[in-house]
């Protein structure tokens, strides 16, 4: 059975949860390998509607077991409360397991993710201040304290007081805030531990045995390409790599393992927080687009950036993945426009570019070249098979399919499960 990656393609909030909820009835293992609680993967299900930040969107499937890989940075409190949840709506939470390598989120990083963000002050980021970046900072400086570290109270001890020190000079110092208490953190992290032990174990065997019994394991991306640390619109970009690529660095996995990479793609573009977004709409139509699709940040509640659909940037994202295949979801969003258009390039300094700048600042000066397409006029939540979709709703999806030259193999109609069209087998 193969290994299939679901990777967010353009600025997060994709859909991905709905994706992943999706073909994790098939899956015997779904994994995490990035990100952190800045993730909101909005799952409805029979369950319930839920909204995950840590927690693989696969939990729901009685067989399918969970892993949140070295990869991502892990707020305890923010885990700790989303099994709770899921426990109260009787989600069964037992086949969670995490990774001892994982980075944790700390109280300073929290802290100083508020006070970095208030210190650039017109600069900022828009980063959902859940300590994410702060994190990996502290992860590649190597002042990071793991998962495994929580098990081990005493070494967690000696190594908080030596993180703590540099961490209240920077706070008192630099921010003048007042010092964080080492015998709180450290009783506090003590308790999540407590807590989270029956979790906590090594991945990559999990994987590597998953591997060769055939089972099928579903990479659940987070955040999206254009927000990689790399290959995103830098420096407004979340601190991890969404990328595939991420994948085999956040698991302990080889690339030669992989099988299928399904880039999920709205039918239009949204962006929360700050940075260059060449379609953004800041009129009515952008606005028809937020309220239709009720597109408020699921970490944050903030009103998303919405715009039409850049085919340069999801070509863009389509090559840094080498997508296999694409879901394409929110399809009905699009119901009710009359015309719809879509971004084939850029006008930039007189120039015309299909490219995708790697320069933010390049990137914020051009302007969207538009071809327009007639709309449907019609609901489409109803409909199972491509065939049926009306004709401009098929011809869109061709559209698509030949401008970022991908074929469109899942078409997402609505919310629910069965919301869905398998317009190309996957595999
Ligand atoms: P951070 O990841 O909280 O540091 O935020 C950095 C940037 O990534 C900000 O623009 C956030 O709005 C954006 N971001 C982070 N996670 C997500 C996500 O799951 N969906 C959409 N945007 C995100």
């Amino acid at each position: 059975m193969p290994l299939i990656a679901v990777i967010g393609a353009q600025w997060g909030d994709e859909g991905k949860g709905k994706v992943v909820d999706l073909l994790a009835e098939k899956a015997d293992l779904v994994v995490r390998f990035s990100g952190g609680p800045n993730a909101g993967h909005t799952v409805l299900n029979p369950y319930g509607e839920f909204r995950l930040h840590l927690v693989p969107s696969g939990i729901f499937y009685p067989h399918t077991r969970c892993l949140i890989g070295n990869g991502v940075v892990v707020s305890p409190a923010v885990l700790l409360e989303e099994l709770e949840h899921l426990q109260k709506k009787e989600v069964d939470t037992s086949r969670l397991f995490i990774s001892n390598r994982a980075h944790l989120i700390m109280p300073y990083h929290t802290l100083l993710d508020k006070l970095e963000e208030e210190a650039r002050g017109s600069k900022a980021l828009g980063t959902t201040r859940s300590g994410v970046g702060p994190a990996y900072m502290d992860k590649v400086a190597r002042l990071g304290i793991r998962v495994g570290d929580l098990l081990d109270k005493e070494g967690l001890l000696s190594r908080l007081r030596f993180v703590l020190k540099q961490k209240n000079i920077l706070l008192t110092k630099v921010y003048g805030t007042p010092p964080l208490s080492l015998k709180e953190i450290h009783h506090q992290y003590c308790q999540y531990g407590d807590r989270l032990a029956p979790f906590i174990c090594d991945t990559e065997p999990l994987v590597k045995q998953a591997l060769e019994r055939g089972e099928l394991i579903l990479f659940e991306g987070a955040q999206g390409t254009l927000l990689d640390i790399d290959f995103g619109t830098y420096p407004y970009v979340t601190s991890s790599s969404p990328v595939v690529a991420g994948a085999f660095v956040g698991l302990g996995l080889s690339p030669t393992k992989i099988d299928y990479v399904l880039g999920v793609l709205k039918s239009y573009t949204t962006r929360v927080g700050g940075g260059p977004m060449p379609t953004e709409l800041r009129g009515k139509t952008g606005e028809s687009i937020r309220q239709i699709a009720h597109e408020y940040g699921a970490t944050t509640g903030r009103p998303r950036r919405c715009g039409w659909f850049d085919a340069v940037a999801a070509r863009f994202s389509t090559y840094i993945n080498g997508f296999n295949g694409v879901a394409l979801t929110r399809l009905d969003v699009l119901d009710t426009f009359a015309s719809i258009k879509v971004c084939t390039g850029y006008k930039v300094n007189g120039d015309i570019i299909h490219q995708f700048p790697n320069n933010s600042a390049v990137l914020q000066r051009c302007q969207p070249i538009y071809e327009e397409l007639p709309g449907w006029q019609c609901s489409t939540t109803h409909l199972r098979h491509f065939g049926e979709l009306p004709p401009p709703a098929q011809s869109y999806v061709k559209r698509l399919e030949e401008l970022i030259n991908c074929p469109i193999s899942i078409i997402s109609v609505g919310p629910r499960r069965e919301q869905t069209i398998i317009a190309r087998p996957i595999l």
